[in-house]
């Protein structure tokens, strides 16, 4: 008898698209996966239950082996390095990581930079020999340029909505984002059949091979 497979499930932006794309791969989820305030969900038909976490927890609880894979994007997999095994790019939630600031901008020594993602932006800006000083906020990094905070911000950009409602623009691209199938290394082994065949029936869905 297949195992019941534990899935750590982005709430949120990612959520509609992950559940649209399992259900496409023959999973039998129920559209309003993410409507209730229940945290953990059983579906049986799927042999799989649901750990409805926060996106930047995704990949702790995998890591962790509290679930077995989870769905995370890979701006918090850049951010966080984490002891998982990354299974699948499933290109959903595309967008990017980019530096922003005000259209008239120009250089400085030692520029303040914003961010929700001081790692990455720290890496970024090392490997260009520019020293910065990163300032972590946890949202609405918009702020930052517009009220003096920082004289730029790394941050993602989806559609470009809440940069152009800002006055701001996308100077330097850092990487491509999509979500991805990532799996606890003992439970990639004991789980093996299954995650084996998500990933398949995955993969055959959306194109791609395994990572
Ligand atoms: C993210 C990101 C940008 C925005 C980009 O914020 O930090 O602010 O989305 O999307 P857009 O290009 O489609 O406008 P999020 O909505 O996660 O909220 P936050 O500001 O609280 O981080």
């Amino acid at each position: 008898m297949q195992q019941v497979l534990k899935v750590a499930m982005p709430k949120g932006r990612i959520n509609k698209p992950a559940i649209k794309l399992f259900q496409s791969a023959g999973y039998p989820l129920p559209d309003d996966l993410d409507d209730s305030r229940k945290l953990i969900i059983s579906v049986p038909d799927a042999k799989m239950e649901f750990i409805m976490a926060k996106p930047v927890d995704v990949a702790t609880y995998v890591e962790y082996g509290v679930a077995d894979i989870g769905i995370v994007g890979k701006d918090v997999l850049m951010e966080d390095s984490r002891d998982v095994y990354e299974l699948l790019d499933l290109g959903i939630a595309r967008c990017r990581m980019s530096v922003i600031g005000l259209p008239d901008w120009s250089p400085v020594m030692h520029p303040r930079v914003a961010t929700k993602y001081p790692n990455v932006a720290s890496r970024y800006f090392r490997e260009r020999g520019q020293q910065v000083e990163v300032i972590k906020l946890n949202g609405s990094i918009e702020l930052a340029p517009l009220i003096g905070l920082a004289d730029r911000i790394v941050d993602m950009v989806e559609t470009g909505r809440t940069l152009v409602e800002n006055g701001l623009v996308e100077q330097e691209q850092i990487f491509a984002i999509t979500s991805r199938l990532i799996a606890n290394r003992v439970s990639y082994r004991m789980k093996n059949d299954a995650i084996q065949l998500l990933c398949d029936r995955l993969a055959a869905e959306i194109g791609e091979d395994a990572l």
